[in-house]
C-alpha cells in the first residue's frame, strides 16, 4: 500500500492533508514502497496517533515523571469502528486508561500491556470502544527510563540544583510517553510540566509559559506542527536564557550562559545561509540548550531547541560545525524525516552535507574541506571494521537496536554521495534540486525508495543517472565515482609532523602558532602509534597538551598518552573521563586503555568513579566494552 493511499484512507486531519495536497497536485512522485517500521509495536496503519497532550509532574526524589498522556487518534477508513489502539511503551507503569465519550467525559477503557521485548519494550493495547477518539492514560515512568537522565546537583555546572533531560532518538520516546514511537507517525503535542520551585522547564516546542505560572513551577508548551516522536524533548534545571538574534537564543545554567552566547554568535548567520540556498526555516524560533557534560551526544536536533554538549564550548568557536549540523536538521530530518531507522542516512547524510555547506559559506572552503577530509579518515577507519552488510546506506536493522546500527556510514557515506551528485550535475542544479526536495516532502516521513524515485525523476529527468545509484544505495564500501574532499592545508600539517619526527624541523619551527583545532587534531593523528618518552615530553612542554581545555584536542592527546604510557597525563585522563560523558569522546579512550591488562585495570578503576555521571547511552556501550556488570 502506498503511503499516499494509506494516508488518505486514514483520513488524517485537515492540516495534514493540506500539507500533502500540493505534491498531489504536482502529481509527480508518490511516496512508494513499504513504510512499515520494524521498531514500532503500534498499529498506525489502522489506528493512528495524531495528537498527544501531556500533563506531567517532575519528581526528582523518585526519579519519575508522573501524570497523564491524552492521545487523540484517527482510524483508517474501512477499519472496524472499535479497532484497538496499539502503542509503544518501555518500562512505563500504566495505572489507568480512560476513553473520551461523545459527551466529553472520560470513562474507563479496557487495556492490556503485552510482554516486554528487550529492544522494543511492551505493546499497550487499548480498546477504546466505537466512536471514541481520545484516550487518557494515567502513568508514571520508571527511574531507569532510557530516555531520561536524572542528574543530582553535584553533576551540574552550578552544583546546587538537580537537572533532568530527555533524549528520545532513536526509540526512547516510548520510555517516557506512551505513543506510536515510529518516525513515520507524526504527531502534534502540548504539554503541562510541573516542576519543583526554582527550576525551569524547556521543551522542543512553542513556549506558552507565563511568569506567574513559572513561579509556581507550571510550564506550558505546544508543538502544533506534526513531528516524529523522537523529536519530543524536555529539560528541567536551573536555566537562564540569553537572546542571540531576533529568532535565536541560548539556554544554559547561569555559570555557562556567557561562554555559550559567545560560542554560538554565528547562529543567526547560519540560518540565513541555509535559507538562501534551500528554502525558509519553518520552525519559528531556533534556540540552543547547553546541557550538563553527561549529555551522551554532541548535539540533538530537537525542533526549535537544539540540545548541545558543553564540550562544544571551545572558547574560539572552532567546534561550531556541530551547531551547523543540528540546525541543518531543521530541513533534513525534522522537515523531511526518515520513515524508518533503516533510512537514517536520509537524516544524517543530508545533514552532514548541509553542515559542510554552512561551514563553507560562513568560514570558507578551506575549513569545510579540512572537516570533510578529517571525517573521511574516520569513515575509512570505520569501513575497515564494519561487516559488509552494515556498509550500505539503507541498512537492515530487523531484530537490532537502531542505536547499534548508527555508524559513520549514514553520515559520511551519505554526505559524500550527495557531494558526488552535486559534482555530477553542478552546484546550481543540485541546490535547486535540494530546495525542491525539501518543499516536496515537507513535514513528511519518507524512505530511501521515495528519495530514489524523486532523484531519478527530478535530478536526472528520468534518464540514465550519471552516478551509479545502485552502488551508492545498495552496495557496501565506497563507489569508485565518489567525490573526494581535499585540503592542501592538511598537507602542510602532515609535513610539519613528518619534519619534526625525522628531525628536520625543530619543535618551535612547526608554524603551530596559528593552528586551528582541526589542524591540531590532524597533527596529533599524524603521529605514529609509538613515541619515545622524550618525544612525549617535548610535545607536552612545547604545546601544553595535557593542560588543553579544548575537548577534541585533549581527546586526541589523551589517546596518544594512553598508547605511550605517558604518566604525566594520568590525572588529566582521569578528570577528563569523570567530567565528560559524551560517548564519542570517552569511548575511544576506554578502548585504548583496555588494549593492555594494566590499562584495562585502570579503565575499570576510573570507570567506577565516572559511571554514575554517565548517561545510559554511554554506560551501555562502555559496560559492554569493559565487560562491566553493574
Ligand atoms: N541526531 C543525531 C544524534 C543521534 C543519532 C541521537 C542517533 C540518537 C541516535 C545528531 O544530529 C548528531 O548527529 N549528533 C552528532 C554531532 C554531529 C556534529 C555529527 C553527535 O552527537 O556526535
Ligand atoms: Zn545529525
Amino acid at each position: 500500500m502506498s503511503m499516499r493511499r494509506s494516508r488518505a484512507a486514514i483520513g488524517i486531519g485537515a492540516g495534514m492533508l493540506m500539507m500533502t495536497l500540493p505534491c498531489m497536485s504536482v502529481g509527480a512522485i508518490e511516496p512508494t514502497g513499504d513504510h512499515r517500521d520494524v521498531h514500532g509495536l503500534g498499529n498506525p496503519e489502522t489506528t493512528r496517533v495524531v495528537a498527544v497532550a501531556l500533563d506531567l509532574t517532575v519528581d526528582f526524589e523518585a526519579r519519575k515523571l508522573r501524570g497523564t498522556a491524552t492521545i487523540a487518534f484517527e482510524r483508517a477508513q474501512g477499519s472496524p469502528p472499535d479497532a484497538p489502539l496499539m502503542l509503544d511503551t518501555r518500562a512505563l507503569l500504566i495505572k489507568k486508561v480512560n476513553g473520551e465519550t461523545a459527551a466529553g467525559e472520560f470513562e474507563p477503557a479496557e487495556f492490556e500491556l503485552g510482554p516486554a521485548d528487550p529492544i522494543l519494550g511492551a505493546r499497550l493495547t487499548i480498546k477504546p470502544g466505537a466512536g471514541v477518539k481520545r484516550v487518557r492514560i494515567e502513568y508514571e515512568t520508571s527511574p531507569g527510563a532510557t530516555a531520561l537522565q536524572w542528574l543530582p546537583a553535584p553533576l551540574t555546572a552550578g552544583k546546587k540544583h538537580p537537572f533532568l533531560f530527555s533524549q528520545s532518538e532513536a526509540i526512547h520516546a516510548r520510555s517516557w510517553i506512551p505513543l506510536q514511537d515510529s518516525p513515520g507517525v507524526r504527531t502534534t503535542y502540548t504539554a503541562v510540566i510541573r516542576t519543583p520551585p526554582g527550576l525551569t522547564a524547556v521543551m522542543a516546542a512553542d513556549s506558552l509559559v507565563t511568569e506567574a505560572e513559572a513561579k509556581q513551577g507550571i510550564f506550558r508548551f505546544a508543538m502544533s506542527t506534526p513531528i516524529p516522536p523522537y523529536l519530543i524533548a524536555l529539560a528541567v534545571g536551573d536555566l537562564v536564557f540569553q537572546p542571540l538574534g531576533p529568532r535565536t537564543g541560548v539556554w544554559a545554567e547561569p555559570s555557562v550562559i556567557k561562554s555559550a552566547s559567545y560560542e554560538f554568535a554565528d547562529v543567526e548567520a547560519m540560518i540565513t545561509t541555509i535559507e538562501r540556498g534551500f528554502g525558509p526555516y519553518r520552525w519559528g524560533r531556533y534556540d540552543i540548550l547547553v546541557l550538563p557534560p553527561s549529555f551522551p551526544f554532541g548535539g540533538m536536533e530537537n525542533p526549535k531547541l537544539t540540545f548541545a554538549t558543553p564540550t562544544v564550548l571551545a572558547g574560539d568557536r572552532s567546534l561550531v560545525s556541530l551547531i551547523a549540523h543540528e540546525l541543518a536538521h531543521s530541513w533534513s530530518g525534522n522537515l523531511v524525516t526518515n520513515a524508518t531507522w533503516s533510512d537514517f542516512w536520509l537524516n544524517e547524510g543530508f545533514t552532514t552535507y548541509l553542515e559542510r555547506r554552512i561551514v563553507e559559506s560562513l568560514y570558507g572552503r578551506d575549513r569545510a574541506e579540512v572537516e570533510g577530509v578529517l571525517a573521511m579518515v574516520e569513515l575509512d577507519d570505520e569501513l575497515k571494521q564494519l561487516p559488509e552488510k552494515d556498509q550500505v546506506l539503507h541498512i537492515d536493522l530487523a531484530g537490532r537496536d537502531p542505536d547499534d546500527g548508527m555508524t559513520r556510514i549514514a553520515y559520511e557515506k551519505g554526505a559524500i554521495f550527495l557531494r558526488t551528485l552535486e559534482e555530477a550535475v553542478g552546484r546550481e542544479r543540485f541546490d535547486a534540486f535540494l530546495k525542491g526536495y525539501f518543499d516536496h516532502f515537507a513535514f513528511q516521513s519518507i524512505t530511501t525508495a521515495d528519495f530514489r524515485a524523486y532523484l531519478e525523476k527530478r535530478l536526472f529527468d528520468g534518464k540514465r543517472p550519471s552516478v551509479d545509484l545502485d552502488a551508492w544505495l545498495d552496495r557496501p564500501g565506497l563507489p569508485a565515482d565518489r567525490a573526494r574532499p581535499s585540503s592542501a592545508r592538511l598537507g602542510t600539517i602532515d609535513a610539519a609532523a613528518k619534519g619534526w619526527l625525522t628531525g628536520s624541523l625543530a619543535i618551535d619551527r612547526l608554524g603551530s602558532s596559528d593552528w586551528s583545532t582541526q589542524d591540531w587534531i590532524r597533527f596529533l593523528r599524524a603521529l605514529p602509534e609509538q613515541l619515545t618518552v622524550d618525544q612525549m615530553r617535548a610535545l607536552d612542554r612545547a604545546f601544553k597538551l595535557t593542560e588543553r581545555g579544548n575537548s577534541e584536542i585533549a581527546h586526541q592527546w589523551l589517546l596518544i598518552a594512553i598508547r605511550n604510557h605517558y604518566q604525566a597525563a594520568d590525572d588529566r585522563l582521569e578528570s577528563y573521563l569523570i567530567s565528560i560523558g559524551r560517548r564519542k569522546l570517552v569511548l575511544p579512550l576506554y578502548k585504548a586503555l583496555a588494549a593492555t591488562p594494566a590499562g584495562k585495570k585502570r579503565a575499570l578503576e576510573i570507570y567506577a568513579k565516572a559511571r554514575p555521571g554517565y548517561h545510559s547511552i554511554t554506560t551501555q556501550t562502555v559496560d559492554r566494552l569493559l565487560g562491566f556488570h553493574p
